[in-house]
């Protein structure tokens, strides 16, 4: 949720730590700041606003110093204010920290160190942390032990560091159920809650697991077990990804250069090696019991899936939106969970994995973020390999993702219907395809669908339709519109609109339709009554399709003619360069939409 980095080095780190904040910022932006040690005291900079707000105002990166942390802030616990805003002081000046999770007992802590004198500057969880660092430090004089007795009384999620004029050369850092990751270069040593704190400066990464605690100076690190004191023996892990990935490349936004990316990364997965899949595939033949889970579109992916799995293979998968797992999941050791996450950092799916590993069940996960929590915890991971995706929205990532399920459905249709090994043969060869279709949308209909959306972007409220495959490819497209926009989208099947939401049609209301090919005969031709239905009540349609032109829908965005098992992707691309394009119209804030946060890392 909110972004976390600190540098120890040889060589002065403020210019590095604000780079690696703005390359954090998509974790949260509502306030930022950093600390250094300079001349054996703490010196603080922070204030509410994005990263160039504040450094414009606060000159962030102005201080020298070989010692810093930062964190950029989505409120929680507290409003945004510069009092809440981290890093987060003790109260007698010698401790400071930045956090990223939850404290859940911090009131009880705050309550018990008020009546021990000490005073609490902000409304947050976070202080605590800092509060409890120095107040253990003055117990025993050793930071170590202050950290492991701090560690000790912390209830929640949490990832946090620190730094005191006590041990000046010295990053303390620690992580339950949130990320941190260490970066391990020649002359200085990185934390981040992800790897673009750092990916501009080394490809060395180390994940800390949880209970764990790192202590970080210029020339390496160590890491501990907080319960044993025992030290870690940790493999590091190379990025292989570019930093150029991670920066706007010339286009305006990260949401519209990572559109363009996708026929890359469809590619990518296909690349993917094939013993990953096929072991994702046995997985799923070996148990009894199936769920796809994910959150927001990574959910939407699997329903997306869910209909892919069902065709190739003639079976129901479930899927189920990761915070309800707990709620209505029935798991045993028979039972096998399929985790969708980008970051693989997601609170609400870490917590379905974790409730269904406690009952036994086997787990898997299709990942994009290297080091990330989800990749370590699970019994099978695929790494999509799409590279970073900046922009809060997920666009590449998410159809690179439904690749790496279809390729797991050809392998176990492959399997059921070893008969039919031609007909896999050929699904292999359309998927291989969709780069060159995507790329045709991306540099032919580009300047159509902008078009669109200067003339719809008005309309406020929307209903985005389909059905079958085409519904769940609603459900991300009116996703993708209602967070970019503002605007409101509702997704549901064509069927299901007939009972009770058709009474909202009227000249005001738009409907999107993502339509079949008419290859598809009853799903085309359900699909089209229903667009008569709302024409009928004066509402406003924009087709989503690849026949010929259709007066009957008031704007139209053709798609090529692909083959058929692969036309929801072209559909899925088409949505994402809708909601960029009504967006932009509409002046939003692209990358950063209001109130959200690329990674979710709270319940
Ligand atoms: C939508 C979006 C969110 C994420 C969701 C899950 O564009 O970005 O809905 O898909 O928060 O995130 P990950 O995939 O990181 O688990």
């Amino acid at each position: 949720m909110c972004g976390i980095s600190g540098i120890v080095s040889y060589k002065n780190v403020s210019k590095r730590l604000v780079k690696s904040l703005s390359n954090l910022e998509y974790r949260g932006y509502d306030s930022c700041g950093v600390a250094y040690l300079r001349n054996g005291q703490i010196e603080i900079r922070k204030d509410i606003g994005t990263i160039s707000e504040v450094e414009a105002r606060e000159r962030l990166s102005d201080p020298v110093s070989c010692i810093g942390i930062a964190h950029t802030r989505w409120a929680t616990h507290g409003g945004v204010t510069k009092a809440n805003a981290h890093p987060h002081l003790s109260y007698h000046q010698n401790f400071v920290i930045i956090h990223n999770g939850i404290i859940s007992n911090f009131r009880e802590l705050r309550e018990e160190l008020s009546k021990q004198g000490y005073e609490f500057k902000s409304d947050t969880d976070s202080e605590i942390v800092a509060q409890l660092l120095e107040y253990h430090y003055e117990q025993t004089k050793d930071v170590e032990q202050a950290l492991v007795d701090t560690i000790h009384r912390l209830e929640g999620s949490y990832a946090f560091a620190t730094i005191t004029p006590y041990d000046p050369e010295r990053i303390y850092c620690t992580r339950h159920e949130s990320p941190l990751l260490i970066g391990v270069g020649p002359d200085s040593q990185y934390i981040g809650s992800d790897l673009n704190a750092f990916i501009e400066y080394t490809k060395n990464l180390i994940t800390l697991s949880d209970g764990e605690y790192a202590i970080l100076d210029k020339d390496g690190y160590v890491i501990k077990n907080a319960m044993t004191g025992r030290e870690a023996q940790r493999e590091i892990t190379h990025i292989s990804w570019d930093a150029e990935i991670s920066k706007k490349g010339g286009y305006p936004h990260f949401m519209l250069k990572e559109i363009h990316e996708e026929p890359q990364v469809v590619h990518t997965v296909m690349q993917l090696e094939s013993e990953k899949i096929a072991k994702l595939a046995e997985m799923i033949n070996e148990a009894k019991r199936v769920y796809l889970t994910g959150m927001g579109t990574a959910y939407y992916v699997t329903v997306i899936a869910q209909y892919y799995l069902a065709q190739l293979t003639g079976k129901f998968y479930n899927t189920l939106c990761a915070d309800e797992f707990e709620n209505v999941g029935e798991f045993d050791e028979d039972t096998l969970v399929i985790a969708v996450s980008q970051s693989g950092e997601t609170y609400d799916t870490l917590s379905a994995l974790r409730c269904a590993k406690n009952r036994g069940a086997k787990t898997a996960a299709v990942v994009n973020m290297l080091g990330s929590t989800m990749s370590h915890d699970v019994d099978h991971v695929i790494m999509q390999g799409s590279g970073s995706e900046i922009c809060v929205l997920s666009t590449k990532a998410a159809l690179a993702q439904v690749v790496a399920l279809i390729r797991t459905g050809i392998e176990l249709g492959s399997h059921f219907s070893p008969d039919q090994a031609e007909e896999f043969d050929q699904r292999r060869r359309e998927i291989l395809q969709t780069p060159q279709y995507i790329q045709q949308i991306l540099d032919e209909l580009s300047g159509i669908i902008r078009l669109i959306a200067n003339k719809i972007y008005h309309i406020t409220n929307w209903l985005f339709l389909g059905r079958g495959i085409y519904y769940a490819v609603s459900l991300e497209g009116a996703l993708k519109l209602k967070e970019v926009t503002y605007h409101h989208a509702e997704s549901m099947t064509g069927g299901f609109m007939k009972h009770g939401t058709i009474s909202l049609i009227d000249s005001q209301m738009g409907s999107v339709f993502f339509v079949p090919p008419e290859t598809e005969k009853k799903l085309h031709t359900d699909t089209m009554s229903n667009v008569e239905e709302i024409k009928a009540r004066g509402g406003f349609v924009l087709g989503v399709h690849s026949g010929p032109f259709n007066p009957l829908f008031d704007q139209q965005i053709i798609l090529p003619d692909a083959p058929p098992f692969i036309m929801p992707l072209l559909h899925i691309a088409a949505s994402h360069l809708l909601a960029y394009f009504v967006a932009v119209k509409l002046r939003r804030n692209i990358d950063k939409p209001r109130s959200l946060a690329k990674s979710v890392t709270v319940p």
